[in-house]
């Protein structure tokens, strides 16, 4: 038989911190005990409203498809949202409901980029945006970011880049680092984007869970820009697989086109669901408080373990932290602390390809206890 063809496009990375929770379930199904600071969700199950929500919409509905850009009266109430969190007016007829906030990238990226583009990035940053990039044909422009910018994209680091770009993607509060840009610095960038043709993609999936600082939207410095949320991080509903973008005009009916053609309609329980989401405040808050209390448990423990420089958490659920003193090779480092403490936690190359193998991502999103037994094991480990 002739070889088959495997396209270009397959040789895509694999997103680590799934393997490293591969490796961690094995763990515990063996036997063994295991806490869970790799992966980033919340360990609490969705608002009690939105449980019952669904389970009225099941009792009631038939399921079926629905609009390609998702259930009218979600739309309109993620469009009061941004009123009631933002003081933004914003017309429903610009929301798109996804399915979670990774198709809302696939369907962003394919209308906004062609192959051959070049779309920049803070490094380290969320691995399935340059996957998702590579994967569409278009090249992810690593910026080299670090404690100057606090690990965030700046127009300092896009006048370092060779070559055209097409796009920026930003996340403020960012995942692995939880630093957050302000209102000027975003402003900033979203000129640089303007004057240059630029589109600027806001990825703002940690918006709610900040500590001492309020998250902007890039909404509120531009209307030309892609704005990606949702219901995963805040609202505590990773496995609904439900998200949304508000889309500047000229990309809505592209959107609308190729959501029809890729996913039919958004998952149509989660959307019932999720319009009692934004009633949920009071318990998503306790959440809040429950991650300010485990940052507070591991900003305190881990330079106490030698792990003293740590980017600085302004919102998310994640530490950054510089194991370089230990190791230069961040996944054999994670590796060996699952087998021998049982903590597992991600490397740092998960994140950045250059220069994450002196560093490692502990997520905080799970309970407070499971923390401090955490933070003693590693101190141990690492005496
Ligand atoms: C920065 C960031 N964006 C997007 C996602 C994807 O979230 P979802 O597809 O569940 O909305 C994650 C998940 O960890 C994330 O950290």
């Amino acid at each position: 038989m002739a070889a088959l063809k495997v396209a270009r496009r397959s040789a895509i990375p694999p997103f680590i911190v799934m393997e490293v929770m591969r490796a961690a379930n094995a763990r515990q199904a063996s036997g063994g005990d295991v806490l869970h600071l790799e992966v980033g969700q919340p360990s609490t199950a969705a608002p009690r409203a939105v449980i019952a929500a669904a389970q009225s919409a099941l009792a009631s509905d038939v399921i079926g498809y629905t609009e390609a850009l998702g259930i009218p009266v979600l739309r309109q109430r993620i469009a009061q949202h941004y009123r009631d969190v933002y003081g933004l007016a914003v017309d429903s007829a610009r929301v798109v409901v996804t399915t979670g906030s990774s198709g809302a990238f696939l369907l962003s990226f394919l209308v906004a980029f062609d192959a051959g583009d070049r779309v920049a990035l803070a490094d380290p940053g969320y691995p399935a945006y340059r996957n998702i990039l590579r994967a569409i044909g278009v090249e992810p422009v690593g910026l080299p970011a670090g404690t100057a910018t606090r690990f965030q994209p700046s127009p300092e680091l896009l006048d370092q880049v060779t070559g055209p770009l097409h796009g920026l993607i930003v996340a403020s509060p960012a995942n692995p680092t939880g630093t957050m840009l302000d209102r000027a610095e975003l402003m900033r960038l979203a000129e640089y984007c303007s004057r240059r043709g630029i589109r600027l993609v806001s990825d703002e999936i940690y918006h709610g869970i900040a500590y001492g600082k309020t998250a902007t939207s890039a909404l509120s410095v531009t209307n030309d820009a892609v704005i990606i949320n949702s219901f995963s991080k805040y609202f505590s509903m990773t496995g609904w697989r439900l998200g949304w973008m508000v889309l500047p005009a000229d990309l809505m009916r592209p959107v609308e086109c190729l959501a029809q053609n890729l996913f039919i309609s958004p998952p149509t329980l989660s959307q019932y669901a999720g319009v009692a989401a934004f009633d949920c405040r009071d318990e998503c808050d306790a959440n809040v408080a429950r991650y300010a209390r485990n940052r507070a448990v591991l900003l305190d423990e881990l330079p106490k373990a030698g792990l003293s420089d740590l980017a600085p958490a302004d919102g998310a659920f994640y530490i950054y932290a510089n194991v370089g003193r230990f190791t230069n090779d961040s996944e054999a480092f994670c590796k060996r602390m699952l087998a021998e403490t049982g903590v597992a936690a991600t490397p740092g190359i998960d994140f950045d390809p250059n220069r994450g193998h002196t560093s490692m991502r502990f997520s905080f999103a799970g309970a407070t206890a499971d923390m401090i037994e955490a933070a003693r094991r590693i101190r141990v480990w690492l005496r």
